[in-house]
């Protein structure tokens, strides 16, 4: 019999999109380690290490730290499903798709929503928070730190304040900061964050990081009610990750051998290092679009989230063409634009281990190679349209 089936063989990838972001060989290798039981003393032992390294990059002392199983989502559902109950009030700062999708759980949770908005490519002022807050008591204030859709990345500080002032806790998606721009957790106040792994963590997407401290944990304890989601309940996660080891689903083993080495890379180039690098890489590529003619979406240089970069497609220039090409031609990844952005714009990743000089060097050159022959092409076929007319 034929086999029907080839064998796993990708081919080679530069990820330079929004996510899943390129893993170091290192990464790599862990997943291949041999796997243990779930409550084998030595694979409590490395969740124990996740943890405090988990804690090292959120910045926290939070003892609730852990990982739901499941991408950035579950630990968006699962931030919003512990901690709103129906009929709760809450207040979502909505400035790109992930805002949005915020919105869509709060409310199939049975909360009241109130949102603020900010324009696609600007951050949510705290002034905009304030107003909501006079008008309407919460019981969270929730936002999202780095608007993969936008490029956006949101100042939090003042809007902390704003929400504890109200006596609010406050919820913070993390998912594509944490690992390469300071979440600062303590610091910051923030009460709850949820993050993925496959961004700036540099790791294998399908676990969520999350981070409670005491007011969100209280809040959990206080409910009136039973998570409606078993699977995603804090509590739950933390009869296996906390000292008590209960079963609650089987361990993400080879995951969390893979995230606890990605970890690792970020304790040994140091957080403020490879925040740095993330900025300094980032601003070779602006340098380079910019050298180019193209124009950034996100207008205000201190907004700009450092590992995801949002460039406008030129005009006449099919967004579809030159992704296609990128990947067909130099097996380089980049994403397309969301929402109102979708075929307008590509979203361009330089996340954890991807976040290297070379890769930048790599994409500019390619890009402005195929943006001269996408434009050359095109006047050929105009040439040749008038030839046969
Ligand atoms: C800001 C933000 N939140 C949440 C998510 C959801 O994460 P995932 O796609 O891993 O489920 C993403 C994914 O891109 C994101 O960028």
């Amino acid at each position: 019999m034929t086999q029907p089936f080839g064998t796993l063989n990708p081919s080679p990838r530069l990820l330079l999109g929004p996510g899943p972001s390129q893993i170091s060989p290192r990464v790599l290798r862990a997943c291949a380690t041999p796997l243990l039981g779930y409550l084998d003393p030595e694979y409590l032992h490395l969740m124990d290490e996740t943890q405090e390294l988990l804690r090292y990059v959120f910045q926290t002392q939070n003892e609730y730290t852990v990982c739901a199983p499941g991408t950035g989502m579950a630990g968006m559902e699962a931030a919003f499903v512990n901690l709103l109950e129906p009929g709760d009030n809450v207040l979502i700062c909505v400035h790109g798709h992930f805002g949005e999708r915020m919105v869509e759980i709060a409310r199939r949770c049975g909360a009241s929503v109130t949102r603020v908005d900010a324009e696609w490519g600007s951050a949510v002022q705290p002034e905009q928070v304030a107003q909501a807050l006079e008008a309407v008591e919460v019981k969270m204030v929730a936002i999202v730190h780095a608007e993969t859709s936008t490029g956006v990345l949101q100042p939090l500080e003042e809007i902390s304040v704003l929400a504890h002032e109200a006596g609010a806790l406050f919820l913070v998606d993390c998912v594509t900061s944490l690992g390469g721009v300071s979440v600062a957790l303590d610091a910051r106040h923030i009460d709850a964050a949820y993050s993925g792994t496959q961004k700036c963590l540099g790791a294998p997407p399908s676990l969520a990081p999350m981070s409670f401290n005491q007011a969100a944990v209280q809040a959990y304890k206080g409910r009136k009610m039973p998570v409606q989601s078993f699977y995603l309940d804090m509590g739950q996660f933390w009869r296996y990750w906390g000292p008590e080891r209960g079963y609650h689903q089987t361990g993400m083993i080879s995951m969390v051998y893979a995230l606890r080495e990605a970890l690792l890379e970020i304790r040994e180039e140091g957080l403020e290092a490879r925040i740095a690098r993330h900025v300094a890489n980032q601003r070779a590529l602006i340098a380079g679009l910019e050298g180019m003619g193209l124009v950034l979406l996100v207008h205000d240089p201190a907004l700009r989230l450092p590992s995801l970069t949002t460039v406008l497609a030129p005009e006449g220039v099919e967004d579809k063409v030159i992704r296609g090409r990128l990947l067909r031609e130099y097996g380089i990844e980049i994403g397309g634009g969301m929402g109102r952005y979708a075929g307008r714009a590509w979203r361009i990743g330089l996340m954890g281990y991807a976040s290297q000089r070379a890769n930048v060097m790599l994409l500019l050159s390619a890009l402005g190679d195929l943006l001269r022959n996408e434009r050359v092409d095109e006047g050929l076929a105009a040439a040749a349209a008038s030839y046969s007319a």
